[in-house]
């Protein structure tokens, strides 16, 4: 798995500023295609900062990142989408004022063959039933699990071919979470490779092959997501979270 040469994705040592805070000091990571990995860590540790960097949002102070052993450090967000790598954010960053169809649309706006587009917005529709019904609707009108089912749509509309997750049930209820997992695992088996930051541990864990653990912006743990689920290191890292009660004391 450590093995960078079927890494589809590679970061290495990778470091962030924020002006004088260090919101990630030293993270690594490898996506292997056809994976889904998972990035855990609890609030501020570093899992936002780190997928932000990977997309092109925030720029790196230090370390590389390789996508398909192409560098990609320091690019631009619209040439790193443009290369097959899709963020779904956290909060979703939707156009509230514009409509359902129209969001969707603008995750199109980098594919360097606009005619594909009426059929990636079928293929979401298909994924996600509930956008097509309410594809006139303003986005600031949807509810949470909508939103979250519209920002992971939206990814979809670059055609990618690693799509990162930015805690997808955060804020939503269990049955919303569930289904939108249940995507998540359908993407996977149509040929998706995934990396996935959630605090819901238990929940990653269980569709994910690999995953590592950030505290204070480093990994400070890695692992298949089998054993990971049952070292009980996890869950002191995750100082708060009920070992087998699988209960978020910050979730509904
Ligand atoms: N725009 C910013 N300006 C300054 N500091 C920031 C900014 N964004 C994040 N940080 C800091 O960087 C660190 C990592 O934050 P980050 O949002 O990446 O964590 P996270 O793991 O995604 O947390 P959460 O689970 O709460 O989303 C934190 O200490 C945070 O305060
Ligand atoms: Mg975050």
């Amino acid at each position: 798995m450590t093995g960078a040469m079927g890494s589809m994705l590679s970061v290495k040592n990778l470091m962030v500023r924020y002006g004088d805070l260090v919101g990630v000091a030293d993270v690594s990571l490898e996506v292997p295609k056809g994976s889904v990995v998972a990035l855990l860590g609890s609030n501020g540790a570093g899992k936002t900062t780190t997928l932000n960097a990977i997309a092109g949002l925030v720029p790196p102070a230090g370390g590389s990142i390789t996508l398909n052993g192409q560098p990609i450090t320091g690019q631009p967000a619209f040439a790193i989408v443009r290369r097959g790598l899709a963020l779904s954010p956290e909060g979703w960053r939707l156009f509230v004022q514009q409509s359902v169809e129209q969001n969707l649309r603008l995750g199109a706006t980098v594919l360097s063959d606009r005619r594909r587009e009426p059929a990636l917005l079928d293929k979401v529709f298909t994924l996600f039933p509930r956008l097509a019904e309410r594809r006139r609707q303003r986005a600031g009108t949807l509810s949470g699990g909508e939103r979250q089912m519209l920002a992971t749509g939206r990814a979809l509309m670059s055609d990618p071919s690693l799509l990162m997750l930015d805690e997808p049930s955060l804020g939503l209820a269990p049955a919303v979470v569930e289904s939108m997992y249940e995507t998540l695992v359908r993407l996977r088996h149509a040929g998706l490779t995934l990396l996935l930051a959630e605090q819901s541990v238990e929940l990653a864990l269980e569709v994910s092959d690999y995953a590592y653990v950030l505290q204070t912006g480093r990994t400070v743990l890695e692992g298949e997501a089998a054993k990971l689920a049952d070292d009980p290191h996890v869950q002191r890292i995750y100082l708060g979270l009920e070992t087998g009660a699988g209960v978020d004391p910050a979730g509904s």
